[in-house]
């Protein structure tokens, strides 16, 4: 048992579930970049650059980064659209940006999830304004969002229905990040909030 389980309506992925999940979609990764990854930069850094969100996706990030069997540099920016509601605000912000240059590499952008795609709509188009050799999503839920723009997902972990859910990253206020499961968000935990 864990202490956000009085708030959770129900369970949609198990620990378990999600970590067999990420393991595979690192094997595909692994596979899909093996002839690109051990290019460097003229820098000597790795090809591959997979750029996590922060704060939700940092989660999953690490567990992914850690699926894929090659060189790799992991790099963090911050975007955040929902601040502490549970509905988009449509005003996506750049709080931090990323360090490293993405020019000629192979980008992989880790989001924890897909909702009306606001966030990576401005991320990819951010992305591919600097020149990179390729850009990739790998995302661990598509929430069936029927106003959700349309963004390919080159990995997707899974489909979750249009719910306020919470866990293995994704939070409500800051709260419930920690949790190793995803579920469903009690309506009463939020309500006249
Ligand atoms: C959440 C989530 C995604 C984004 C998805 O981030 O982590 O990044 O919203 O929603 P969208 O597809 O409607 O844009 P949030 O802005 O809440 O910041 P956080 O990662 O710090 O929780
Ligand atoms: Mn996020
Ligand atoms: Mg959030």
């Amino acid at each position: 048992s864990h202490y956000g389980d009085n708030d959770v309506e129900r369970i949609l992925f198990s620990e378990d579930d999600i970590q067999t999940c990420v393991k595979e979609m690192g094997a595909r990764i692994t596979e899909d970049y093996a002839q690109v990854a051990y290019d460097k930069t003229p820098d000597g850094l790795p090809s591959v650059l997979v750029l996590s969100v922060l704060r939700g996706a940092a989660i999953f990030m690490t567990d992914l980064v850690r699926a894929i069997d090659l060189p790799l540099e992991t790099e963090y920016m911050v975007v955040s659209s929902y601040g502490a509601g549970t509905t988009s605000s449509g005003v996506v912000r750049i709080l931090k940006d990323i360090t490293s240059s993405v020019e000629g590499r192979h980008v992989i952008i880790a989001e924890d999830v897909l909702d009306s795609g606001l966030t990576l709509k401005s991320l990819i188009r951010i992305i591919e304004s600097r020149n990179p050799a390729s850009v990739k999503v790998a995302a661990m839920i598509r929430k069936e969002n029927p106003k959700q723009a349309d963004i390919e997902l080159a990995y997707t972990g899974f489909e979750c229905p249009n719910e306020f859910i919470v866990g293995y990253g994704l939070d409500y206020a800051e709260n419930y990040r920690n949790l190793p499961y995803i579920g469903v968000l009690k309506p009463e935990v939020y309500q006249g909030k």
